[in-house]
């Protein structure tokens, strides 16, 4: 099995409902598993207050998680127009991975959930895409040949899959945005697993 690791962070749970149909996608390739992984919310003072198992939902990542991953789709509320602080905590925790290359030519994906329908969900998943890029990972996007793209009227993007969530966050994800997040956890795990098949001469 090769495992794509669905990494994110969500206070309100609607990147969380993304990360879940990313997920869906990524289970409809024969070979695929998805890994749903949070990362915990930073506080302002130094001492970790968090138990180390999350009351609910899905467990914090390790950076064995990444380390074993074929693929990761990497997901984020957007907080001014950025990544949130708890996930870029943990990516700042990934240095060890960088030196020993670990990552570098896996395959990777990003999804972002706003408040606002122009706030700032193409510039959030460029800047997820950032790290990603340092650790030598192949970005890929959601091409136009996904039909959705072409007629949303709320999220879904071609740098990658995002839900229009409303200022009270309660839009629900539509249609459009559904069929995104799971092409692309789809795309993403088609990759991973070309990426991972053993060379063959025959095949040049
Ligand atoms: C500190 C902070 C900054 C935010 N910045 C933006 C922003 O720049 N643009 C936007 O549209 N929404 C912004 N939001 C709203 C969240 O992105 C939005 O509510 C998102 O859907 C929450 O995702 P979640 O349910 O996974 O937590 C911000 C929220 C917070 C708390």
């Amino acid at each position: 099995m090769n495992d794509i690791l669905v990494l994110y962070y969500s206070r309100h749970g609607k990147t969380a409902a993304l990360a879940n149909l990313i997920a869906r996608g990524i289970e409809e390739v024969p070979g695929a598993q998805a890994r749903l992984r949070t990362v915990p919310a930073v506080s302002a003072v130094c001492e970790a207050t968090e138990p180390a198992i999350p009351n609910s939902g899905h467990p914090y990542a390790t950076l064995d998680d990444l380390r074993q991953c074929a693929g990761l789709a990497m997901g984020s509320p957007t907080r001014f127009g950025n990544m949130a602080a708890p996930l870029k905590y943990f990516i700042d925790s990934t240095s060890a991975l960088w030196v020993s290359g670990g990552l570098i030519g896996k395959p990777a994906a990003v999804f972002t959930s706003t408040s606002t329908m122009h706030g700032g969900q193409e510039t959030t998943l460029t800047s997820m895409m950032l790290p990603l890029l340092h650790h030598g990972m192949l970005l890929l996007g959601i091409p136009y040949s996904e039909n959705d793209l072409h007629t949303t009227e709320t999220g879904g993007t071609p740098y990658g899959a995002s839900h229009y969530a409303g200022d009270d966050g309660r839009r629900v994800i539509s249609e459009s945005e559904k069929r995104l997040c799971r092409a692309l956890g789809k795309r993403l795990a088609e990759t991973a697993i070309k990426l991972r098949a053993p060379f063959s001469p025959a095949s040049t």
